[in-house]
């Protein structure tokens, strides 16, 4: 087993190093190529060295760009900005890509696999927010404003359709709000008709308003495919797609720029479980498969996600998140006799 390839990691807080323990004893064993990079971010690294995002965190994670992350606890009104979206900004890691498969069985929906592609930089995260005030009211009015831009719905659009064409999917769902949005949501709509015309006849274009796709996603998600869409309703709508297989525990997420990647799950801290070894590791499991994957292991990437479906179908085997009793480390154990 070789370790050639730099990436920093990241544990995190709240259940972040126990799921990280998890994840990196699997790919480890699994032989996957990451030279680890231990490096601190969040409260914990507040508490350690005053700043929630320290200097030596940043220079590794230029130097590897590549990294995994656990979750980072934010408080709430106070105290630092969120790490995620800092780190975001500052890598110009514009696309969250979110897969979103039927992996336990006996779930609601039998066969969903899509994937939900979100522009991670703009639209109504630049979080542009005053209060106007009326007749002595200070917080009569409070204003929000967002903005698009033509080379990012051109980029985002385009990388929606790369991502199909790498792997092997058919359909690009671009979803908007266009009706009413004219100009915010307007824009992404034309410049993304632009770019899918340069795909015709290898991806389909499918349009879909954006309450609509959420009403046909709880129906019948198994019509989607790849879906790409600006920032805050991709924020919702893959929530909503990780809640169709299992939730929160099950949805990994990548953050991925022209010359870096941040793989982590979509799921937080969870504080109120953490300490007693009973989170789900799966999901920041499945952001390490992704990694693998963007590496070019996809043979790694295979054989781990093969482990986990081979463990989900024991009843026994499932977090309490699930609905069932296992613990982190039943789990572990688990994936390390099914990779073998
Ligand atoms: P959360 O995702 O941490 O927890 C929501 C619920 O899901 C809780 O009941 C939790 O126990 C459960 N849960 C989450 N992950 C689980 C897992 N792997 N296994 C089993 N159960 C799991 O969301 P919450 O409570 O809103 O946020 C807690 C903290 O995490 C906040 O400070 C928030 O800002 C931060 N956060 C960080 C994210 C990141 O670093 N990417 C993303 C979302 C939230
Ligand atoms: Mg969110």
């Amino acid at each position: 087993m070789t370790k050639t390839i730099p990436a920093t990691l990241i544990a995190g807080d709240g259940i972040g190093p126990e799921i990280m323990q998890s994840v990196t004893t699997v790919m480890d064993a699994l032989g996957a190529p990451f030279l680890w990079d231990h490096q601190s971010a969040g409260v914990g690294a507040f508490d350690q060295h005053g700043t929630a995002l320290p200097e030596a965190t940043l220079d590794s994670i230029r130097r590897t760009g590549l990294v995994l992350k656990g979750p980072l606890t934010t408080p709430v009104g106070k105290g630092f900005r969120s790490i995620n979206v800092t780190l975001r900004q500052a890598f110009d890691l514009y696309a969250n890509v979110r897969p979103t498969q039927t992996i336990v069985p006996g779930g609601r929906y039998e066969n969903v696999d899509l994937v939900v592609i979100r522009e991670n930089i703009e639209g109504l995260y630049a979080a542009m927010e005053y209060y106007m005030a009326v007749d002595g009211d200070p917080e009569a009015v409070a204003y929000g404003a967002g903005f698009n831009t033509r080379t990012e719905c051109n980029r985002i659009v385009r990388f929606a359709f790369e991502y199909a064409v790498k792997n092997n999917r058919k359909k690009v769902t671009l979803v908007h709000k266009a009706n009413i949005l004219k100009i915010l949501s307007g824009l992404f709509l034309h410049e993304g008709r632009k770019v899918a015309a340069e795909y015709e006849g290898r991806v389909a274009l499918e349009e879909r308003i954006v309450d609509a796709c959420a009403m046909e996603l709880v129906i019948r998600p198994e019509n989607y495919d790849v879906i790409v869409t600006t920032n805050l309703f991709g924020d919702i709508l893959s929530d909503l797609t990780a809640g169709l297989v299992g939730g929160l525990g099950m949805a990994p997420g990548a953050n991925i720029g022209e010359k870096m990647g941040i793989f982590e799950a979509v799921h937080g801290s969870a504080p109120d479980i953490a300490g007693q070894g009973i989170a789900n590791p799966l999901a920041l499991m499945m952001a390490g498969s992704m990694m693998l994957a963007h590496v070019g292991r996809q043979d790694l990437s295979q054989r781990l996600d093969g482990a986990m479906k081979q463990i989900l179908q024991v009843e026994g085997l499932r977090t309490r998140d699930l609905g069932g009793k296992a613990t982190t480390q039943d789990v572990t154990q688990a994936l390390l006799r099914a990779i073998q």
